[in-house]
């Protein structure tokens, strides 16, 4: 994705001066514009954001604003694709910076995922259901809505799961292998049973016996930023902190997840620290951004970062105040710069996966 490089005024402006102006040309936009916010965002951007919540969240509010004329979507290119595809024909979605992506997204193309599916239908046969995570792109939605599957999100991938098994006999989860796994281990499905297809092999470097064998195949893909949390992590915060509770995401490996007390969304992950009670320790397993913000909010309970060095999701940090500052005064001047607009032939098959995913909660 391309992004044009901010006008020099804009990148030499002073904090305070950005804010000023995003607060001015918000207030001039009223009811023309709500900005949504993912939960990793930086706080100088969630603090301008009318609301804020998890993949699947935004989805919902993005598909129930119809009445703004601008979605400014503060988050990474996948949500904004779905954010398009569920809004209004006449509502235009924005990302700030252009350059906002997902490296697990990058990670499943559709040439791919048909070479895949299409080897697949030769080896094993009908009853296969196509389940894609949130985090893809638009195209790779199509495939499963024209294909008899759906999308998920982090917080309902268990139901929709359960909804896949009663459509077929297997399901080909993509492109996290980590919450594919995660969510099958918990529904009773062993390991055994969940073969990892690396799609840069023809025959996805498993046999085809293993692959007649499984219910779950797991694309070969991964989040760098969840990827880095680790069982002796958990063993330290154990160690150094007696009582401490572990509140991983399940984008984190199956040892870690396995070794965590609870798992589940961004939105989870909040509203699991916000009823905890005061004095409560918790060791957490997410984006930086989001861990600090809960440390500063909920200042009555010890929060920290299982991995103490732990960088940013590097896509979500390039929303930049900056970057949304110039977004909305070009709307202000009624100029709409970097409109995430899908395809009307990929909408569609997107939108039915969109609206299962949606239904199934
Ligand atoms: P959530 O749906 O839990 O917000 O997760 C999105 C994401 O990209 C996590 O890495
Ligand atoms: Fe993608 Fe990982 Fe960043 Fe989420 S945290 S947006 S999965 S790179």
């Amino acid at each position: 994705m391309f992004q044009m490089p901010l006008p020099p005024a804009y990148r030499q402006m002073s904090e305070e001066e950005t804010d000023r102006r995003i607060g001015e040309a918000k207030a001039a936009l009223g009811s023309d514009l709500v900005i949504l916010g993912h939960h990793y965002q930086r706080d100088e951007i969630i603090k301008f954001a009318d609301f804020r919540g998890d993949s699947f969240k935004l989805s919902q509010l993005a598909a129930g604003r119809k009445d703004a004329r601008y979605i400014v979507f503060c988050g990474v290119h996948f949500m904004a694709e779905s954010a398009d595809i569920l809004s209004a024909d006449c509502q235009k979605v924005i990302l700030p910076n252009m350059s906002a992506g997902c490296s697990m997204a990058d990670m499943a193309n559709i040439h791919q995922v048909r070479a895949c599916w299409d080897y697949l239908a030769g080896e094993i046969g009908p009853g296969i259901v196509p389940i894609t995570y949130m985090n893809s792109t638009a195209n790779l939605k199509d495939f499963c809505g024209r294909n008899g599957g759906a999308v998920c999100t982090s917080s309902n991938a268990p139901s929709i799961l359960k909804w896949a098994f009663a459509q077929g006999d297997r399901v080909l989860f993509f492109p996290d292998q980590h919450l594919g796994r995660n969510t099958g281990y918990k529904m009773g499905i062993p390991l055994e049973e969940m073969v990892v297809w690396d799609p840069h092999y023809p025959d996805g470097g498993a046999s085809p016996e293993s692959l007649r064998q499984a219910r779950i195949l797991l694309w070969k893909g991964h989040c760098s930023v969840h990827q880095r949390f680790a069982v002796e992590q958990i063993e330290k915060a154990r160690a150094e902190r007696p009582g401490v509770h572990i509140l991983v995401h399940p984008e984190c490996s199956f040892d870690v997840v396995r070794a965590s007390d609870f798992d589940g969304s961004t939105e989870y992950i909040i509203k699991k620290i916000e009823e905890a009670p005061a004095g409560s320790s918790w060791g957490v397993g997410t984006e930086i951004n989001l861990v600090n913000r809960l440390a500063k909010e909920y200042t009555d309970k010890e929060v920290s970062c299982l991995d103490p060095t732990i960088c940013p999701c590097s896509t979500m940090y390039r929303i930049h105040p900056s970057y949304l500052l110039w977004a909305l005064e070009k709307l202000r001047k009624g100029e709409v710069v970097n409109q995430v607009q899908v395809p009307a032939d990929i909408a569609a098959g997107a939108l039915i996966a969109l609206n299962r995913m949606l239904a199934i909660h």
